[in-house]
């Protein structure tokens, strides 16, 4: 599947990083989604995972997505608090992992 990954840096300190898949194929809609990220652990709890995905969802938009699926462990609180930040619509669980679309800029 095609996918961009954009790097989240302070300087030269990686922080974390964001992969975008283009498409969905069966899979990906049923549990992956769109977009997966991570923070490395030092650098968790300081609100950059929501700083990311607020600055990637405009390129998102701009490589063609308007609704982004976006899914997370049924137990991964903070991957759930980040998908709601950015304004994520609850769908369903399905197979222990929750699904979301967020719009990537206006409808
Ligand atoms: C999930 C992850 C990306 C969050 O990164 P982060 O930079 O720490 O997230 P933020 O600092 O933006 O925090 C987002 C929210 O989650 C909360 N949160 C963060 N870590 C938490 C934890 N361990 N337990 C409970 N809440 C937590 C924050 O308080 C914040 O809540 P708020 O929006 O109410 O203020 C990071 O924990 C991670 O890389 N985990 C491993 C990989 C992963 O699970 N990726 C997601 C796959 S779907």
């Amino acid at each position: 599947m095609p996918s961009t990954t954009w790097w989240w840096v302070d300087g030269c300190e990686y922080l974390g990083r964001l992969a975008f898949r283009h498409r969905l194929t069966e899979h990906l809609r049923e549990v992956g989604g769109h977009i997966g990220y991570d923070v490395r652990p030092s650098a968790r709890r300081q609100g950059h995972a929501t700083a990311m995905l607020a600055a990637a969802l405009p390129r998102v938009r701009e490589l063609g997505v308007a609704l982004a699926l976006i899914t997370c462990d049924v137990d991964n609180i903070a991957s759930r608090r980040v998908i709601e930040s950015a304004g994520g619509r609850f769908e369903d669980q399905r197979g222990g992992k929750l699904r979301f679309w967020v719009a990537t800029g206006e409808q």
